[in-house]
């Protein structure tokens, strides 16, 4: 099939390579120049494991094409995807990318197209962009489809090959059957087809992310219950997910949830309540917890250096907002660092992924390995789980004798630490 992918971000780009991968044709379009001229040449601007050797590979068979001419990419497509961000504004979904996209579509509807929605877009936005595709000219040449995209940066390769499920919104048999042949060869692998309504299609992606956050949300907060009462919340966690009704993941207590997904949607699942007039209670109560975490986590900072934090050294492990992914968008160390730097502390930082344009300032610098970023530090915050700070010798890598550890990750053994004589800390334990 000849497809085109509108937003060539964190999901487009996986989609277009895994779909050309299939063996589909793929044209993937953006408005950023230079990205596009950085995937001519097989350079993948974001970190995703296994993404260059795809892109690569495609590339030379001449299956995946990218481009900034959005108008002949949709005119040549039998499909079209739009994977464009939808950022919050107000509280809302910002829906500004996918319209200016729509409105491009349109001007190019020169056969039938379907148009599928893969950016997360709430609850009416396929009427809408329907709406704006209409005219007499372009009667029956459109389908507008909500197939929206459940990959998890750091495994979305995995994710899109092997998918849980594929959900597709349409009333279309017509569209429909188009669709389930493009992922037949993943339904075959086990991939389960969910045709559903478009409005369903749309929901099942925020209930979806609303739900995982409330899980993250709740084992937080049963989290601080733990560290009051002396109980290990990795045990009730454990305990809790043996319960195959509940399930064991996304029951690890952290930081307050980020990237680039549950914080947007949680509130724009809201705010698409409000326009229905529903009050989702249980979704607003996770957004209040989650805001309040970050500020709980460096009361706890606070706390663990005896209220001095001005000159101190402090150094955090990992600043994505999870491992697998060099995306800051939403992660708690983008609040944590500079309310610590405003106290008075000097942060320095090791991140896998590389330096941060978001974390720069005179008082945050960024180190090439773990045992630079620690050398001096007073305190080591390990902020994201990447495997490489798992077996650590903190004492082998830090110069100061009274050091302490900050394990927002739960890593290591309070039991291990203890016996090493190592001043450590971590959450709901
Ligand atoms: N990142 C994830 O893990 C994830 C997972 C599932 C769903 N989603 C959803 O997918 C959507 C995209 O997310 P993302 O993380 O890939 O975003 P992203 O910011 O990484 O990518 C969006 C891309 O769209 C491009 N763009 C904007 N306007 C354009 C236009 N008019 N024409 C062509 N390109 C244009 C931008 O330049 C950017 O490269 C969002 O709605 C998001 O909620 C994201």
């Amino acid at each position: 099939m000849k497809i085109c992918i509108i937003g060539s971000g964190y999901v487009g780009l996986v989609s277009g390579a895994c779909f050309s991968d299939l063996g589909n044709t793929v044209t993937c379009v953006d408005i950023n120049r230079e990205t596009i001229e950085k995937l001519k040449k097989g350079i993948v601007p974001i970190y995703e494991p296994g993404l260059q050797e795809l892109v690569v590979r495609n590339l030379k068979k001449k299956r995946l094409f990218f481009t900034t001419d959005i108008s002949s990419s949709i005119k040549k497509s039998d499909i079209i995807f739009i994977c464009v961000g939808t950022p919050t504004k107000n509280n809302k979904a910002d829906l500004k990318y996918v319209f200016n996209v729509t409105k491009s579509i349109k001007s190019n509807l020169n056969r039938y197209k379907i148009i599928v929605t893969k950016s997360t877009v709430p609850v009416t936005t396929g009427d809408k962009i329907t709406k704006i595709l209409k005219s007499n000219k372009n009667k029956n040449k459109f389908e507008v489809v909500s197939n929206p995209e459940f990959l998890r940066e750091g495994e979305a390769i995995r994710d899109f090959q092997f998918p849980d499920r594929v959900v597709v919104g349409t009333s279309s048999n017509k569209a429909n059957k188009i669709m389930k042949k493009l992922y037949l060869p993943l339904i075959k692998k086990g991939g389960r087809y969910f045709h559903t309504s478009r409005r369903s299609a749309e929901l099942i992606k925020y209930a979806s992310n609303a739900f995982l956050a409330t899980k993250i949300t709740f084992i937080n907060e049963i989290a601080n219950l733990c560290e009051k009462s002396n109980i290990d919340v990795k045990e009730v966690a454990i305990g809790m997910g043996l319960d195959e009704r509940i399930g064991s993941r996304f029951l690890r207590s952290g930081p307050a949830y980020g990237g680039s997904c549950f914080p947007k949607d949680t509130r724009a699942l809201v705010s698409t309540g409000r326009m229905f007039n529903i009050n989702l209670s249980v979704v607003k109560s996770v957004i209040n917890s989650n805001d309040k975490r970050t500020n709980l986590l460096l009361n706890k900072i606070s706390k663990i250096m005896n209220n001095k934090i001005k000159n101190k050294n402090i150094t955090f492990l990992g600043v994505t907002f999870k491992p697998g992914t060099d995306d800051m968008r939403e992660s708690s160390s983008l609040k944590m660092i500079p309310s610590l730097t405003r106290k008075g502390a000097h942060i320095n930082y090791y991140e896998p992924t590389g330096k941060k344009n978001e974390l720069k300032s005179k008082n945050i610098n960024f180190f090439e390995n773990i045992q630079d970023a620690c050398k001096n530090a007073d305190l080591i915050i390990i902020h994201t789980e990447w495997n490489e700070f798992k077996q650590l010798n903190f004492k082998k890598i830090t110069k100061k004798r009274n050091f302490k550890v900050f394990d927002l990750r739960n890593l290591y053994s309070t039991s291990e630490m203890k016996k090493n004589k190592i001043n450590y800390f971590s959450i709901g334990r």
